[in-house]
């Protein structure tokens, strides 16, 4: 007889519960008007052993077993951050082939980082909810929350940027929004998956100081504030052993100090070992190459649970824990239906992508572009064209339509406005072929099917933007392997298929010639911006992508999207790039990664080493300008007791002609001497403000408790030095508007 210990006010609550209610009647654990714990108290004993260990692991690809018994229904997981994914065979990576499963694609997660707009993120993860309710899903896999080490990680389009607070905030915001549409979010990948080189044996070697400060604060936020319903944790390694089940990272950080009372999800295949996933808690394995009665938590387990070698109440804290996540969805009793493809999901997918645009220069305000003076226009790139939707793997998505660049551009510039489109480059398409080498081995090898020669493709572009009034490069990477997406990095930075050498042809034909990186992160630039007097990151816009892009270009919208990470002149000046291989991409397969920068991570590196970026974090231009006034700080006891946090306030005025939006930015910066070495300043927090034209606002910007905080690893906790702090007010990282002090009286802990 299995006897799970459970509180004994549980005992007479049920008893009382099953006493009242007449035989007939459904058994408590159905009933929603009890307490989840309640429920779960009863329920868990009515399982057999065979019956829990099927739920805590795979049942088929993205699904676990069911009790039909008991209405215990499968928990059904789908990818991904920006929306569900098609629907998968129930036992291979291979698309279901179904027509049923168009969905809304929404911008990639580092755009609407871009956004700078909490609230927002929490609308789109809305959007995401209601069609995943529509398509039977239960646990969206996201949102994403490693951060952005190096511009070269594959996956960083689907990461927040750079910077702690920031991610924190938006990730927040999106699982407010997604757990509010009673779907479970999944956040990921936890932790320290900055790289997709060698994923999935890597050993991560970083302080804990940065672990703290910059690696976990997302995940501490999605957990302790935004009461994230699962985890999903990462391929790597840290001290030696694998973050899906690890000792430090799961029992005594996440589930221990966090309180986590979710799920822990493995990523697919990341589960190593039966008795490490028993005890260093892991709750969920999916995606195990073996068959499932082989899966580590299948039967390896329960023979370890029947010899008495792990007790049962490790399986039963593990099916408590999924247990309450179908509890907190209302699985048991049904959702509210879904809603997929309408047009107020499309709506949110545009405001998003109006508001993740980042304008990075607009010389003699070439732009907007005025529809009236403009009779021609020659769009170039292949990047104009190319659908987005359908790549970088697991966040691929079947999207119900997609509006291109140029079909964006067609539209809004009207009858009156000829465009003409020349691709510039092309993305070579490779087929896949053996050959015998010199040593008479067959191999696999990718041979590049025939194209345009280059130069005939640039000499057609540079005569098109010649004989048009404006030129409108779409530039850019996309989701093949070695640009954005999953399971491989970048090589480098620079634009691919010679769109350096194309631009500067370009610009030489036309002066008058914008150029858009649609990227999942940083690009060079170098090689053209001097002579290129537009330039804007549109990053992957999702579905309405070509009217957003339109939208902003023709000024129907201001753009108002800020830089969440630095754009660095070389690759070389980043910080992971500085230190040799062993700090990136390490010492290879099974080998060990130093982060050898430490907290010094993006914009801390380029402060404190006084590096020049091209664009920094926080960066972007706006169509109008603002001015800042009259900064305070309100007198709040925050930073003595932390009962109430700092908050700073200023004016902020938009001086121009055009509505627009601006992120007021609060960077914290500490003493030079502190008790440690400290970043030379660190984004604590910001509010994005909308102004009319003349239109004058008091913004209020309240700083967490930790705002003058470190970690401390003596005292295993963080602490807040007396001393006297900077305040700096921004438009972005190194455009400060107003500077401030606070003094904090006395060296304290801090919760
Ligand atoms: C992948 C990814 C993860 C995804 C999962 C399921 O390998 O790392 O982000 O959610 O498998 O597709």
């Amino acid at each position: 007889m299995v006897t799970s210990r459970f509180p004994h006010f549980l005992t007479l609550l049920i008893s009382s519960v099953v006493f009242a209610a007449s035989a007939e009647e459904r058994p408590p654990y159905l009933d929603p008007a009890l307490p989840v714990e309640a429920r779960i108290a009863d329920l868990l004993p009515r399982l057999t052993l065979d019956e829990k260990v099927g739920m805590i692991h795979a049942a088929t690809k993205f699904t676990n077993a069911g009790v039909p018994r008991l209405g215990i229904p499968p928990l059904h997981l789908s990818d991904g951050p920006h929306g569900v994914r098609e629907e998968i065979s129930p036992d291979s990576w291979k698309p279901a082939g179904r027509t049923d499963d168009f969905i809304t694609y929404m911008p990639v997660s580092i755009g609407l980082a871009a956004s700078w707009n909490p609230e927002l993120a929490s609308a789109y993860a809305g959007v995401i909810a209601d069609e995943a309710r529509q398509r039977g899903k239960d646990v969206m896999l996201g949102p994403g929350l490693n951060i952005m080490r190096t511009p070269l990680n594959g996956r960083n389009f689907e990461y927040y940027g750079e910077d702690p607070w920031l991610s924190s905030r938006i990730a927040v915001g999106y699982i407010h929004g997604m757990q509010a549409g009673d779907v479970a979010v999944c956040v990921k990948h936890y932790a320290l998956n900055n790289q997709e080189t060698n994923r999935g044996s890597i050993d991560v070697d970083v302080d804990e100081r940065s672990l703290r400060e910059i690696y976990l604060p997302a995940f501490e936020a999605a957990v302790k504030e935004g009461k994230a319903y699962s985890v999903m944790g990462a391929y790597n390694r840290y001290l030696g052993q694998h973050c899906c089940h690890n000792e430090v990272l799961v029992n005594q950080i996440l589930k221990g100090e966090w309180g986590f009372s979710g799920v822990y999800v493995s990523d697919w295949s990341g589960v190593h070992d039966t008795r490490e996933a028993a005890l260093y808690g892991m709750d969920l394995e999916m995606g195990t190459a073996k068959p499932i009665a082989e899966y580590y938590l299948a039967n390896p387990l329960k023979h370890l649970l029947e010899s008495g070698a792990i007790p049962l109440s490790v399986v039963d804290d593990k099916v408590r824990r999924i247990l309450r996540l179908m509890m907190q969805t209302k699985l048991f009793e049904g959702r509210r239906p879904g809603s997929i493809n309408t047009p107020q999901h499309q709506t949110i997918a545009r405001q998003v992508a109006d508001q993740a645009v980042v304008l990075l220069k607009n010389s003699d305000n070439i732009l907007p572009l005025n529809v009236g003076s403009l009779k021609s226009i020659a769009v170039i790139g292949e990047d104009a064209v190319r659908l987005q939707a359908r790549g970088g793997q697991s966040s691929e998505l079947k999207a119900f339509y997609e509006v291109t660049p140029l079909e964006g551009i067609i539209h809004r510039a009207g009858r009156e406005i000829s465009v003409t489109f020349s691709p510039g480059y092309l993305a070579p398409i490779f087929r896949r072929t053996e050959e015998t080498d010199a040593a008479g081995v067959r191999k696999t090898v990718m041979v590049p099917l025939p194209s345009l020669p280059q130069d005939q493709l640039t000499e057609r572009a540079v005569a098109a933007a010649r004989q048009a009034d404006v030129a409108i490069i779409i530039a850019g990477m996309n989701h093949e392997i070695n640009f954005d997406t999953e399971g491989s990095d970048k090589l480098s930075l620079r634009l691919p298929y010679g769109q350096d050498d194309l631009i500067a042809k370009v610009v030489a034909a036309n002066p008058r010639t914008i150029v858009v990186v649609m990227a999942g992160g940083p690009t060079e630039m170098d090689p053209w911006l001097p002579t290129v007097p537009a330039v804007v990151q549109g990053w992957y816009l999702g579905m309405e992508a070509g009217n957003a892009l339109a939208g902003i270009l023709f000024g129907d919208v201001n753009p108002s999207g800020k830089l969440p990470c630095s754009f660095p002149r070389q690759l070389a000046d980043s910080p992971a790039h500085t230190f040799g291989p062993d700090a990136y991409p390490g010492t290879g397969r099974g080998g060990v990664v130093h982060y050898k920068e430490g907290l010094l991570v993006g914009y801390r590196w380029f402060d404190t080493k006084k590096i020049e970026p091209l664009f920094p974090f926080g960066y972007g231009l706006s169509y109008t300008t603002f001015a800042y006034e009259n900064v305070s700080v309100a007198a709040g006891t925050g930073a003595q007791d932390n009962s109430q946090p700092v908050t700073v306030e200023c004016d902020v005025t938009n001086t121009g002609s055009r509505a627009g939006a601006e992120v007021v930015q609060i960077y914290v910066a500490p003493p030079a001497q502190g008790s440690v070495p400290r970043p030379l300043k660190e984004l604590k927090g910001f509010a994005k403000v909308f102004l009319q034209p003349g239109e004058k606002k008091r913004v209020s910007v309240p700083l967490s408790p930790r705002a003058f905080a470190y970690y401390s690893v003596e005292r295993k906790g963080w602490m807040a030095d007396a001393a006297e702090y900077q305040l700096l007010v921004g438009s972005s990282s190194r455009d400060i508007r107003l500077t401030t002090t606070f003094a904090v009286h006395d060296t304290h802990a801090v919760p």
